[in-house]
């Protein structure tokens, strides 16, 4: 079947009780026994429940995974990848990810035992020189947050196979609509649900997407033995919301690509970065790899003076954290997203004063257009 259809049906069979078109939320704790050791496949709410396997179902189906476990947080999910290795392992990580995962990584599991280095995955080699004799993982976001590089998945596919290592993309920005990094080699898929997944800004959530069977045992041990899984009306929410996606990411390609071009030729922006534009370091990687170019946009005002203007101006886009729902969010991730990662190595990846990130939502284009040129005209 094509996407929309696995998108709205797979999971997704109305209830054989009552007949109801939508799956009921089973907001219950834990689930009767007919006699000792005897129930119908759930017992307790941690361990599983029908809206969770539902929404697994339909998440594996839309990423081409073997199965999927989906979590209280894209946080919890990334968290639960990492746990799968050893003490004195090491990751080479995406010199640019989102900030909860540079502290998640740098701040907690170092006292665990765990080793990461942080390289622009956007060049292979780099990627090639920070692989040691105990490296088990590369951990891609592409594109990264915020600042949207893009890593060739296919190369670092490539690399992974060579030197025996777990290939784990955060898919998060372009949702399996846009990019489906499995078909491209890799091993383990994770996204914040929180964002185009479920797109309407009422849940959060995190999946991580496994192809091999002994990941996916331990995925499952970790999730249930930690009890991060997703409550049954989150797993409602999100399935509900990625029974849209393919039109919503259809239309925020459109308006995020309207809305870089403005930016690009606007004379107050200094830089947008937009893997769309063919000013794009990555332009080409992004077309091979990608179904577009979504909507997120980050673009550089020169000083934290003129991000706050524009920023303090905006009447339509709302400032605040989070991205990929139907409305638009703006942000400033050195002060919001990115606050986390010291201001050293904020200024080494690019997260410069001046750079304001944008999650362009669904609204008329015209309408968001003029709201960035009126708040651009006080900057
Ligand atoms: C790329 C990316 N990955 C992971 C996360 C973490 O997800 P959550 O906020 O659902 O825990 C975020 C959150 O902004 C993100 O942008």
């Amino acid at each position: 079947m094509g996407f929309s259809t696995d998108a709205i049906h797979v999971g997704q069979e109305p209830d054989p009780s009552t007949g109801s078109i939508v799956a009921p939320i089973y907001q219950t704790s834990t689930y009767v026994q007919e006699e000792l050791g005897k129930h119908k496949g759930y017992d307790y709410a941690r361990t599983a429940h029908p809206n969770r396997r539902a929404l697994e179902r339909c998440v594996t189906k839309l990423e081409g995974g073997l199965t999927s476990y989906v979590f209280s947080a894209g946080m919890a999910a990334i968290d639960a990848v990492f746990r799968l290795l050893r003490p004195d392992d090491h990751v080479v990580v995406s010199q640019a990810v989102y900030g909860g995962v540079f502290r998640l990584t740098t701040q907690l599991l170092v006292q665990f035992g765990l080793q990461f280095d942080f390289v622009d995955t956007s060049c292979m080699e780099n990627v090639r020189k920070a692989v040691k004799s105990n490296t088990k993982m590369i951990y891609v976001e592409t594109p990264t947050n915020p600042t949207m590089i893009i890593t060739d998945l296919a190369a670092a596919a490539k690399l992974a196979a060579e030197r025996k290592l777990t290939l784990a993309v955060d898919n998060t920005f372009l949702s399996p609509y846009l990019q489906q990094p499995i078909a491209l080699g890799a091993h383990i898929v994770v996204h914040s649900m929180t964002k185009y997944l479920n797109g309407h800004s009422d849940a959060v959530g995190g999946a991580v997407v496994l192809t091999r069977a002994e990941d996916a045992e331990r995925i499952y041990f970790i999730q249930r033995s930690a009890g991060s899984g997703l409550a049954p009306m989150d797993c409602f929410l999100v399935a509900r919301g990625i029974k849209t996606l393919a039109v919503r990411m259809e239309r925020h390609n459109d308006n995020g690509m309207a809305i870089a071009r403005f930016l690009e030729s606007h004379a107050k922006v200094k830089r947008v970065l937009y893997p769309g534009l063919t000013s794009h370091p990555q332009h080409e990687v992004a077309k091979r790899q990608q179904r577009g170019f979504g909507a997120m946009i980050s673009f550089d005002l020169g000083s934290l003076d003129a991000a706050r203007r524009l920023l303090n101006n905006v009447h339509l886009c709302s400032l605040a954290e989070s991205l990929g729902g139907v409305e638009t969010l703006i942000s400033h991730p050195a002060l919001m997203t990115h606050a986390s990662v010291p201001p050293d190595v904020r200024q080494k990846i690019g997260i410069t004063d001046g750079l304001v990130r944008l999650s362009v939502g669904i609204e008329d284009v015209e309408d968001l257009i003029a709201d960035l040129d009126h708040a651009l005209a006080k900057v």
